[in-house]
């Protein structure tokens, strides 16, 4: 015996759009609601869509860790104009061989290499603020990531009009995104509307400059001992048949790399510097860590080990507000979960947001507490819980250097400077692919004594 999902209780719906208008005016807070006030699995109709939203941690691991029965959702399909068949968006075989082919150039050994160049970045953008002034903080951390990230594929300062076009595309491409899952997707980008024209346009001078970059790595016969990313994805080989990715492929994987790589780890960034400015308790705690570990000097790789305070505020800041809020998968055959039964076609959403806030497994949920960390609670939780990363299979590939780059950048700036908030600036949560500061966050630069 089985339950249709479609019998569970759910919240009232328009009689046509169905959850839509509450999903796409106010997502969080709406599924924030449906995960505190309804089951398991709680039933939504996106249009003619169907939905559900899964809020138990075994069924999200299931459902995550099952990638015959399920594709990416909807959403992400719409990224392969931008990522091609890149890993965000890539499936089945082909997915499964790229991920194999890339999985050895984010090894440990391999990404630790891209400390330094961490440290030196974030140490420029840090030597540049001066004490008193005030600054959107998200802006400098988007600039910083895709700075570092860009520095981390191709090891070489990209001409400024290389690396405009490709930031300009990643941007046009945000914005062009958050236009269409506003529209749920139904109004598709070969339609000759002007923010698809200037989308489309973005996407071939971003082409343009990525092939000239492949091109110069061919041109200066690229050694082994290039480490940078672009160089190790041109140099991996296929175990099965020893064949090399075509420049298409590259192409997908550079911009895959670049634009998971560079928005989720600022905003992660973005968000932590909130919290301190909210939590001055907590500043204080991160700022003993430094003087103790670090001393006034820079920080590097050999020092993440003892950077323990840091690591956790990094965790909770993305507990609170999780770069990727919100995500999914679509059922491509009848699925059953403990009993449930979820129609082929049916997009499952998971959320982090509601999880990472869910009173049943976080004490004061809604606080900021590194301290939670401490003893391993990663461990502790049930899987499917904490998921900032995601988790089975296709879980983020740059987990480890997304981590590094956080603890590296904050223990850089923190130890020089404090970032007040400044006063009735609003600071809203917008959720696109990424979890994002609608209007920035203000700060000013304070210079430690
Ligand atoms: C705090 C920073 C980051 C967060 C929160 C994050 C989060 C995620 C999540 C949730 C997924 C899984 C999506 C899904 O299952 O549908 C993912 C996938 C991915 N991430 Fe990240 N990410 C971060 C940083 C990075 C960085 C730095 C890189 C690369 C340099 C990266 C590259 C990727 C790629 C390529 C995938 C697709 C993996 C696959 O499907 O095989 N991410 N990320």
């Amino acid at each position: 015996m089985s339950t249709d999902i479609f019998e569970l209780d759910a919240p009232k719906g328009n009689s046509i759009a169905g959850h839509l208008l509450d999903l796409g005016s106010h997502p969080l807070e709406f599924l924030t609601d449906c995960g505190r006030n309804y089951g398991d699995i709680v039933p939504l109709q996106l249009g003619l869509t169907s939905a559900c939203l899964i809020t138990n941690p075994n069924y999200i691991e299931q459902v995550l860790k099952d990638r015959n029965s399920f594709i990416k959702s909807r959403g992400f399909r719409a990224l392969k104009t931008l990522l091609g068949e890149g890993l965000l968006t890539n499936e089945g075989e082909s997915w499964f061989r790229q991920r194999r082919l890339i999985q050895p150039v984010f090894h440990r050994n391999q990404i630790n290499g891209y400390g330094k160049v961490m440290v030196e970045y974030s140490e420029i953008i840090r030597d540049s603020w001066t004490d008193g002034e005030i600054r959107d903080v998200h802006a400098d951390m988007m600039s910083l990531t895709l700075k570092i990230v860009m520095k981390c594929i191709f090891n070489q300062d990209v001409s400024d009009k290389e690396a405009e076009n490709v930031a300009n595309a990643l941007d046009v491409a945000m914005n062009w995104f958050e236009s269409k899952r506003k529209q749920n997707f139904l109004i598709w980008e070969w339609f000759p509307r002007p923010e698809n024209i200037r989308y489309r346009n973005a996407i071939s001078k971003m082409d343009e400059s990525i092939y000239s970059i492949i091109q110069q790595h061919r041109d200066r016969n690229y050694q082994d001992q290039d480490n940078d990313l672009l160089s190790m994805l041109m140099q991996a080989r296929s175990e099965d048949d020893n064949s090399q990715m075509s420049d298409r492929q590259l192409r997908d994987e550079v911009a895959t790399l670049m634009l998971a790589g560079h928005e989720t780890t600022a905003n992660a960034l973005s968000w932590t510097w909130m919290l301190l400015a909210q939590y001055p308790q907590v500043e204080a705690k991160l700022w003993d860590e430094l003087k103790t570990v670090l001393g006034g000097r820079l920080p590097t790789v050999e020092d993440l080990p003892h950077l323990q305070y840091t690591n956790m505020v990094i965790q909770e800041s993305m507990r609170l507000y999780p770069p990727v809020s919100i995500f999914g998968r679509e059922a491509v055959e009848d699925y059953q979960v403990d009993g449930y039964q979820i129609p082929a076609g049916c997009v499952v959403m998971i959320s982090q947001w509601v999880m990472h806030r869910h009173p049943k497994y976080f004490e004061n949920s809604e606080e900021f507490i590194p301290e939670r960390w401490e003893n391993d609670l990663e461990k502790r939780l049930p899987k499917g819980v904490y998921i900032p990363f995601g988790d089975g299979p296709r879980i983020c590939i740059g987990k480890g250097f997304a981590m590094m780059e956080a603890v590296l950048l904050v223990a850089t700036i923190a130890q020089k400077y404090q970032l007040k908030l400044v006063e009735n600036h609003p600071i809203v949560p917008q959720p696109s692919i990424t979890l994002r500061p609608e209007h920035g966050i203000k700060v000013e630069i304070r210079k430690r004594d």
